[in-house]
């Protein structure tokens, strides 16, 4: 089954084509960064307009790759939620429209699902049941997932997503937008230990996150500082110690609760060096693995869109031809596979 998958829940527009004889064919990105720069943080309804612009060539652009015409598909699959509602509406709308003129199946993909999946993408040994570690710029999750479908909320951030508060230490440091990779970056040539941040809520029980409590103290630190480079890069390299830390130790607590050997970690901050350095030692020392996807797959992408639906088209789900989308959607909702 080949099919198109379509993301537009924020401010990227991803395309692409995966077949699950053949696996991901095509896939295509427009990133809409340099847009929203000057505004120092995403302006939706300039997000809205510019999918619209993008959309369409990306599908052209994917199939060309793909050396696949409309009439090749199969099924089309679109992020229907969370998101930003009209950044949604024109994927939701255009993949919709697609499938009806095509007279193809479509489905509403969850965001955080497509996440979710995407290590599953290129390693197709990875199956439930595992634990999930979620870190986007607007969620932080641990889930237990014990069948595709099947999802369990463990913990998540009662505040900022880990993310965002990347991007707002980013910011409130002086960092371009976006700055969580920005700050990751600058936090390389930082010297550990130099400044050293909590570790919230990792003195108490449970998997539950806060993270705009840290973002304080990094203020509170810059502002007291001599803001010499040197310096932002020693708060920046605390910063994400801590952040890393925080994780890492909320990833133990969670593999030891729910005894699963396998970690997979998704959404943008998975594309995190140290995050990801810090993990693997983790997994090593617990006797299991852990799988991240390749960095391009962890930020948005229409790759992990296609991927998921393809699972839900396959199993017979798809939805009628309105078009619905939820901005805010709980993920153990979903219907299993
Ligand atoms: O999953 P994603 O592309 O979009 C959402 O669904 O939110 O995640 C974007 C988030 C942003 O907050 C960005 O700053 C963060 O992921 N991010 C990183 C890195 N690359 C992206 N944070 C830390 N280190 C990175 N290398
Ligand atoms: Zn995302």
């Amino acid at each position: 089954m080949r099919v198109l998958g379509i993301e537009t829940s924020c401010d990227e527009t991803g395309v692409a084509v995966y077949d699950t004889d053949r696996g991901l064919l095509a896939h295509a990105l427009y990133s809409q960064i340099a847009l929203h720069a000057e505004y120092g943080g995403v302006v939706p309804e300039l997000a809205s307009r510019d999918h619209v612009r993008k959309l369409l060539p990306l599908v052209r652009q994917a199939l060309a790759e793909a050396g696949l015409g409309t009439a090749d598909l199969d099924g089309v699959a679109y992020t229907a939620g969370p998101g930003l509602v009209g950044a949604l509406m024109v994927g939701a709308a255009t993949g919709r429209a697609l499938a009806w003129a095509l007279d193809l199946p479509a489905v509403g993909v969850h965001h955080m699902e497509g996440h979710l999946l995407a290590p599953l993408l290129e390693d197709p040994g990875l199956a439930p049941p595992f634990v999930a570690l979620l870190v986007s710029g607007g969620h932080t999750q641990l889930v237990e997932v014990a069948a595709i479908g099947d999802y369990r909320l463990l913990g998540e951030t009662l505040d900022d997503a880990a993310g965002e508060a990347f991007d707002k230490t980013a910011k409130l440091m002086g960092l371009p937008y976006p700055g969580g990779p920005e700050l990751a970056r600058l936090a390389e040539s930082g010297r550990p230990g130099v400044f050293r941040f909590s570790r919230p809520m990792t003195d108490r029980p449970g998997l539950d996150f806060s993270f705009s409590g840290l973002k304080t103290q990094v203020m509170l630190a810059w502002k007291a500082s001599d803001k010499t480079p040197e310096t932002r890069a020693d708060i920046a390299r605390g910063f994400e110690d801590a952040v890393v830390e925080t994780l890492a130790i909320k990833c133990d607590r969670a593999l030891q609760q729910t005894d699963a050997r396998t970690l997979v970690v998704a959404g943008g901050v998975g594309a995190n060096i140290r995050l990801r350095a810090r993990l693997q030692g983790l997994a090593e020392k617990r006797g299991g693995r852990v799988c991240f996807p390749r960095p391009e797959f962890c930020t948005d992408n229409g790759a992990m869109i296609a991927f998921a639906g393809a699972l839900r088209l396959q199993a017979g789900q798809g939805e009628g031809a309105i078009v619905t989308v939820q901005p805010r959607w709980d993920m153990a909702s979903l219907p299993h596979l």
